[in-house]
């Protein structure tokens, strides 16, 4: 930045006068209406707020790269940005929680989001995923149910257990991602201290028009670490930027968090024959069954210059894929790939793209014109229709999606699996040692507490049972209650 002092202008370049008294009639007289610097400086400070995020609205962003470990990533796609080790890609990544508002506290119990962008050659290529390898739900349409559940109470604009609980116990699909947001895992140390997660079942394509289904992970290089409930509660009061605080400092004193991306590979015929629907999100893959191969190494090294104009215009969609990269039948994804643009395009506007932290650096060319607050350069004079005779912009082959079969009818149907409590039982029973399945008991517990009907408990008790009864009965032992006997059929 360089140090020489410029003048004060107005938004138009004029030069200001007076930036602290404002232009009165006289000593004390009213103030005048001729003071346009004044005029203007408070009618640009009402309009510096753009909606906030409907869900994820607090988050912290970093810049950094992407660079390929692995060779062999190139035999399953034919992004290019993963074509050889070495490779290296500039990225930026926002982390998020999902419910609080823009000013809310980040040591909450809350999924964490992690959205990533890469700036590949070939276009932006966005992976908008969680700190948790599944959701809640996994049909689109239960969305803005499940997000209303989370948010306040439409009579007391309190958060409201009854509702989570309610909307929870009545959706057992939940049962898995719930489980994981109540362990230790569901309040992250740092935002350095957790891995990500695609979540969704992607599908991969080679140069041979060859398929695969993917599960992306990032696992952190610091380790994972989280938070103890009551120090989480209390820095939730003390310092309510706990988590955008920390990561800040770590890149300003040259700690660089950095994460290792895996990826599950399922050859594309295994996917009729798994033991789990593969599109389900709310189920994992085993790692026994499709094993993490490496992929390349995220390393965040710059924080951002300006927080509104690279974090919270930034514009992650899972639309955004590139050439060897497309989505998968997942019902939650294909919900997705409509919401994040739309929502982009109310938040930030029509012209949201062609900000500088959206816009790709490998170039945009197309027949989109005008719109509010176009100031690229709108394509200048080049033709702005197709076909033309003019060389404009044309179709490619490297474009075109793999093709793929669909057959069927066309009807409102569920996925055809009911298995909403191996997965769950797996990590309270395999995966987690003795103290964590007692503070998992105590999470619960210490939240359905706050539930107000108790047709909603027992409901829940009965889902927690079929994961596993020592579950279940823990949380009852807690809540002075019993697992109702109609269970035990
Ligand atoms: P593995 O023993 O191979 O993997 C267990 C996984 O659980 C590891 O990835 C571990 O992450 C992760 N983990 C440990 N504690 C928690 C927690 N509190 N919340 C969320 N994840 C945790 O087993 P399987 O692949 O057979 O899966 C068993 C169960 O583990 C699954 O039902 C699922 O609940 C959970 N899980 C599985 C994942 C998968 O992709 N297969 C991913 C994450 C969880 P890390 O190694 O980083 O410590
Ligand atoms: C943000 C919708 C499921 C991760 C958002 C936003 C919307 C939205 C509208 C705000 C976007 C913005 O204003 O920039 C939905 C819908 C879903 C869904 C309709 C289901 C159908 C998921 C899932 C994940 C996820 C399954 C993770 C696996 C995120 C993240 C953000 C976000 C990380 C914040 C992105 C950022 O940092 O800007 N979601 N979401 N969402 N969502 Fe979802």
């Amino acid at each position: 930045m360089s140090n020489e002092r410029k003048n004060l202008t107005t938004a138009s370049g004029a030069p200001v006068g007076d930036n602290q008294h404002s232009l009165t009639a006289g000593d004390s007289g009213p103030t005048l209406i001729q003071d346009v610097h004044l005029l203007e400086k408070l009618a640009h400070f009402n309009r510096e707020r753009v909606p906030e995020r409907v869900v994820h609205a607090k988050g912290a962003g970093a810049h950094g790269y992407f660079e390929v470990t692995n060779n062999d990533i190139a035999k399953y796609t034919k992004a290019d940005f993963l074509s050889e080790a070495g490779k290296r890609t500039p990225m930026f990544i926002r982390f998020s929680t999902v419910a609080g508002e823009l000013g809310s506290a980040d040591t909450v119990r809350d999924p964490r989001g992690f959205a990533v962008k890469f700036y590949t050659d070939e276009g932006n290529y966005d992976l908008v995923g969680n700190n948790t390898p599944v959701f809640f739900i996994r049909d689109a349409i239960k969305f803005p149910d499940f997000i209303h559940t989370q948010k306040r109470h439409p009579r007391t604009h309190l958060k409201d257990p009854n509702m989570v609980w309610d909307f929870w116990s009545l959706s057992p699909e939940s049962l898995h991602q719930i489980t994981i947001l109540h362990s230790d895992r569901g309040i992250p140390a740092t935002l350095r201290h957790m891995n990500g997660y695609g979540s969704h079942t992607f599908k991969w394509v080679n140069k041979d028009g060859e398929a695969f289904w993917i599960k992306y992970h990032f696992k952190t290089d610091q380790g994972v670490k989280n938070l103890d409930v009551d120090l989480a509660g209390k820095l939730a009061g003390e310092n309510p930027d706990y988590h955008l605080e920390d990561l800040y400092n770590a890149i300003n004193d040259a700690q660089y968090p950095s994460w290792t991306l895996k990826v599950q590979i399922m050859p594309e015929a295994d996917a009729k024959h798994y033991r789990y629907d593969p599109f389900d999100v709310t189920k994992v893959w085993s790692h026994q069954d499709y094993p993490l191969i490496e992929v390349g190494r995220m390393v965040l090294d710059r924080n951002p210059e300006n927080y509104f104009e690279e974090v919270e215009q930034a514009a992650f969609s899972p639309a955004h894929f590139v050439p060897g990269i497309e989505a998968s039948p997942d019902k939650m994804l294909q919900g997705r790939l409509f919401s994040y643009s739309d929502a982009h395009r109310y938040r930030i506007g029509a012209n949201h793209e062609a900000l500088p932290i959206n816009r790709a650096k490998s170039g945009v060319h197309n027949y989109q014109r005008d719109g509010q607050m176009r100031f690229d350069g709108n394509g200048g004079g080049s033709v702005n229709y197709e076909p033309n005779s003019y060389d404009g912009p044309k179709e490619s082959a490297e474009g075109r999606i793999n093709p793929f079969e669909v057959s069927g009818m066309a009807d409102a149907v569920n996925y055809d699996n009911e298995d909403h409590y191996s997965q769950p039982r797996a990590l309270f029973r395999d995966v987690m040692d003795d103290g964590e399945r007692a503070r998992l008991i105590t999470n619960f517990a210490d939240h359905m507490r706050g539930v107000r009907d108790e047709q909603i408990i027992e409901r829940q008790l009965k889902e927690f049972y079929k994961v596993a009864p020592e579950l279940a009965e823990g949380i009852a032992k807690e809540l002075e209650t019993e697992v109702p006997e109609d269970i035990y059929y």
